[in-house]
């Protein structure tokens, strides 16, 4: 039997886990996160490593703008990333229109070959769905992560050569200079992550796996991912699994209408990023949402959101996403009962809804508190509310050493890369 990708190599008894605060207010979640973490006394030994826009501006400061080795990932990075059993990233920032500039994560994707996104929402309590009846959600997206529009082969002008590789570009040489990008889908792409998902589903006894596409108007692409999932699909009815393929704008509306309806979602990279988007908003929205980047035996685990530099180290984001990532990603080393505290520990917070406990979004958008501005919980103090559920020991000096260790471990001053 394959070995199942989603979970660590090699079991151990202790673990050598990356961490990287990312930028700006990744860095007050990654504090945060680290923060719950210590408080369940994990087997893990912490590596630190920085990549995203800070290491981008370090990097022209020490070779000159225009330089090729200028990077978002500086090569100490790829290397702890390399050395250790998985990897924890905080958000970090992107800005467009810079010259020469690479996103770090999608340079990650492809550098490891990361080709599952999970992508789950679930419904939290005390965190509601905007939807009429407050349906309860459960869904867990696999985001093809490597192809598709994100293959990065992209052309402006189009190279006037390329004109006459099909014959439906007749029609465009009248049009001016035109800008393609290649959508590319490999069977072996498609194939791994269709059963990846099925996988899934199987270990976890989900009883259906939708499979959302465009095959009615995107004969190739998404034709052969539909025609892989429905072969693929039949190997899974003897275990009570039902494979649906669907049109992905109707996933979109049916997401909104029946979200209770859907398991398991398989798609391609584009779809997967918008309905991986669209998912979050029904559990709770971008700062409840969770992400994993898995490939074959290298796993760096992420919230969905970018950073957000004008909260930069003022802690003022919800911690939640990190900590759900964090979750996720002990759930990746097999330490199961530590990620099941977590979870449980952060329904209690926010059904306790104490003063002092929540951040401004969520009294803003799930309490209603006309006055959130005022009683907003900073990130930190959120992390030591579920730290404390976790761990009715950690408070008082053992609460602030541990704070105090967190913080060290999360100085945005102290960069590590691009050294001499
Ligand atoms: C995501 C993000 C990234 C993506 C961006 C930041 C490159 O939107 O992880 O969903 O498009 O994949
Ligand atoms: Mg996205």
């Amino acid at each position: 039997m394959a070995r199942n990708v989603l979970k660590v190599k090699e079991q151990k008894d202790r673990y050598q886990v990356c961490y990287m605060a990312g930028d700006d207010s990744g860095f007050d979640m990654m504090e945060g996160a680290l923060l719950v973490l210590e408080s369940l006394n994990l087997p893990i030994d912490w590596v630190r490593a920085d990549l995203g826009w800070c290491m981008w501006e370090k990097s022209i400061q020490k070779f000159g703008e225009g330089d090729p080795r200028c990077n978002t990932v500086p090569p100490e990075t790829i290397e702890s990333i390399r050395k250790t059993d998985a990897t924890l990233m905080a958000a970090i920032t992107s800005k467009a229109g810079v010259k020469g500039f690479k996103s770090a994560i999608l340079q990650m994707r492809q550098l490891f070959d990361l080709y599952i996104n999970l992508r789950p929402a679930k419904t939290l309590p005390g965190v509601g769905t905007p939807l009429k009846g407050d349906p309860k959600v459960d869904i867990v997206l696999f985001r093809e992560n490597t192809e598709d529009l994100y293959s990065a082969v992209e052309f402006f002008p189009l190279p006037a050569e390329h004109y006459a590789l099909h014959k439906g570009m007749e029609r465009f040489k009248k049009m001016g200079d035109v800008a393609v990008s290649w959508r590319v889908f490999s069977t072996v792409g498609c194939e791994r992550i269709i059963r990846a998902a099925f996988e899934y589903a199987k270990a976890t006894g989900r009883t259906t796996v939708h499979c959302c596409n465009k095959a009615n108007v995107i004969r190739e692409t998404d034709g052969l991912m539909k025609r892989l999932f429905l072969q693929i699909a039949k190997e899974y009815e003897q275990f009570g699994i039902k494979g649906i393929e669907e049109n992905a704008d109707a996933t979109a509306m049916w997401l909104i209408k029946n979200p209770q309806d859907y398991q398991v979602i398989v798609a391609s990279n584009v779809f997967g990023d918008i309905l991986s988007d669209e998912a979050s908003q029904l559990t709770g929205g971008l700062g409840f949402a969770p992400s994993g980047n898995i490939g074959e035996g290298t796993a760096l685990f992420e919230p969905s959101s970018g950073s957000v530099p004008k909260y930069a180290h003022q802690y003022r984001v919800n911690p939640s996403a990190m900590v759900l990532t964090a979750k996720m990603m002990l759930e990746y080393l097999g330490l199961d009962d530590a990620a099941k505290k977590i979870e449980k520990a952060l329904g209690e917070v926010l059904v306790e809804s104490k003063p002092g406990t929540l951040t401004y979004d969520v009294l803003r958008d799930f309490r209603g508190d006309p006055n959130w501005e005022k009683n907003a919980a900073s990130t930190i103090d959120m992390a030591a509310a579920i730290a404390g559920k976790i761990n009715p020991a950690f408070a008082g000096k053992v609460l602030e050493d541990a704070k105090a260790k967190v913080h060290a471990m999360c100085d945005w001053t102290k960069t590590v890369g691009f050294e001499d």
